[in-house]
């Protein structure tokens, strides 16, 4: 039985580009480009083989990133993007919302919004969520995940978010892959690490993943690991 019948939602990649040291932006938050150009074809390679890409309004406010696949030729059919967005701050002039022609946008957020005219032409999906119960401020996961799978038969996701949302996703057991870019750089303990807090205090309650995976792109390296619910 695959995972999105036995659990009633999409199997989920956490996607992570960081330095060797696990940082993913410097002291000062300079964050672009910490993989190479061979890696990045690679991400976009992923969108495009994936139902929809997950991203946390922290990301979009940070990066403006459009989440579409563009490839060589372009892909029949672009993922669709997700953003989670509980107070509503997604700027009209982002990407995301300027490019729904080339990709439809759902746009989750906690409570209502004015309606905005896409820039793209095409509307946006807008849905109410409950708030998280649990961890930090944030939307219900599994609502969310409930929400993607019964309206969008959305199978396979991946989430291409900053510590906070990647950190929720996992301590939530929603995480059944992560693919991890690596550069060799190392920008040292006072960069962003690429989690928050996993809460782990004993070596024993450490998170094991189990690897599946090594490829080279260029200088970078991408890891595979499956995870283990602890
Ligand atoms: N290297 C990489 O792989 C990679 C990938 C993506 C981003 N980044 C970097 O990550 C940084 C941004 O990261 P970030 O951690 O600040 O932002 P984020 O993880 O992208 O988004 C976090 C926000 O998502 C919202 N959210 C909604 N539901 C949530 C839930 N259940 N749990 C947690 N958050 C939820 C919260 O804002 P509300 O409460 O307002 O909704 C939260 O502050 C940028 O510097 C960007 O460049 C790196």
């Amino acid at each position: 039985m695959t995972i999105e019948v036995a659990l009633h939602r999409p199997t989920i990649t956490l996607k992570l580009a960081t330095s060797l040291d696990a940082r993913i932006a410097t002291v000062t938050g300079a964050s672009k480009w910490i993989t190479g150009p061979q890696s990045r074809a690679e991400v976009h390679r992923m969108r495009a083989a994936h139902d929809a890409v997950l991203t946390g309004i922290g990301t979009v406010l940070a990066d403006d990133p459009e989440l579409t696949a563009r490839l060589e030729p372009m892909p029949a059919r672009q993922p669709w993007r997700v953003v989670l967005d509980r107070q509503g701050r997604l700027p009209l002039d982002s990407k995301l919302i300027q490019t729904t022609d080339r990709a439809g946008l759902i746009w989750c957020t906690a409570s209502e919004v004015a309606a905005v005219a896409p820039g793209g032409g095409r509307p946006i999906h807008h849905h109410r969520v409950g708030a998280s119960k649990a961890g930090p401020k944030g939307l219900d996961l599994h609502e969310v995940l409930r929400l993607l799978t019964d309206t969008y038969d959305i199978k396979t996701l991946m989430v291409e978010a900053g510590p906070i949302l990647a950190t929720a996703f996992l301590r939530a057991g929603l995480v059944d892959q992560i693919a991890w870019f690596r550069a060799p750089l190392l920008l040292g303990g006072d960069g962003r690490s690429v989690f928050d807090s996993l809460d782990v205090e004993e070596l024993s309650q450490a998170w094991v993943l189990h690897q599946t995976d090594h490829i080279r792109f260029g200088r970078d390296v991408l890891d595979r690991f499956d995870v283990s619910p602890t």
